[in-house]
């Protein structure tokens, strides 16, 4: 059914993004089926398209991502106003929805939300998060570990994501998004 999508999106790459970034997005496509192959036929196309859609505009200059979620009348927070290349996920989830009417709400979200995390239960936005911080080309202490965490239990593989990202924010002193911090509250039993 979305074939014809990721078909779309894979001509477009070269020119949205960097050659290194189309390796990223690229080495995302191969381990989704190495981490994950026991994925029906459906997921897998559903995956997929949001591997290729994550980061098409994650090379777009902060400016022209404000400028492009004005128009679109998305909703800027305080923290993307203050970082706006956080803005390139929900910017391509927006493109998805306006370019090919995908209605598709766990791909919107795994688009939007793949840097942060979010509280879910969605398959499609773990595997994402999990195929972005845990591709083969990622290098950090841990990864590994991590890796064959997820390859054993998505769930614990999410959970242990989850906190990687507010240990490292905190380690490196950068921001840790409330998104994050929602998926964290989230696993510990918020609902
Ligand atoms: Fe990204
Ligand atoms: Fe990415």
């Amino acid at each position: 059914m979305y074939k014809r999508v990721i078909e779309y999106l894979g001509e477009i790459r070269s020119f949205m993004v960097s050659r290194q970034r189309a390796a990223h997005i690229q080495r995302m496509e191969e381990d989704s089926v190495e981490l994950f192959p026991e994925l029906c036929e459906s997921d897998k196309e559903r995956l997929l398209v949001a591997v290729c859609a994550h980061d098409l505009f994650r090379d777009v200059e902060s400016k022209k991502l404000v400028k492009i979620s004005k128009i679109w009348n998305l909703k800027i927070t305080k923290v993307e106003a203050f970082a706006p290349v956080l803005l390139h996920g929900k910017v391509a989830s927006e493109y998805l929805k306006r370019r090919f009417k995908l209605s598709d709400e766990e791909i919107l979200d795994a688009v939007a939300y793949h840097t942060s995390g979010m509280p879910t239960d969605s398959l499609i936005v773990k595997l994402l998060v999990l195929l972005d911080t845990l591709e083969r080309g990622r290098n950090f202490d841990g990864v590994d570990e991590l890796r064959a965490i997820a390859k054993r239990s998505l769930d614990e593989g999410y959970i242990e994501v989850i906190k990687n990202k507010i240990r490292y924010a905190l380690n490196h002193s950068l921001l840790i998004l409330p998104q994050t911090v929602e998926a964290w509250n989230f696993l510990r039993g918020v609902r």
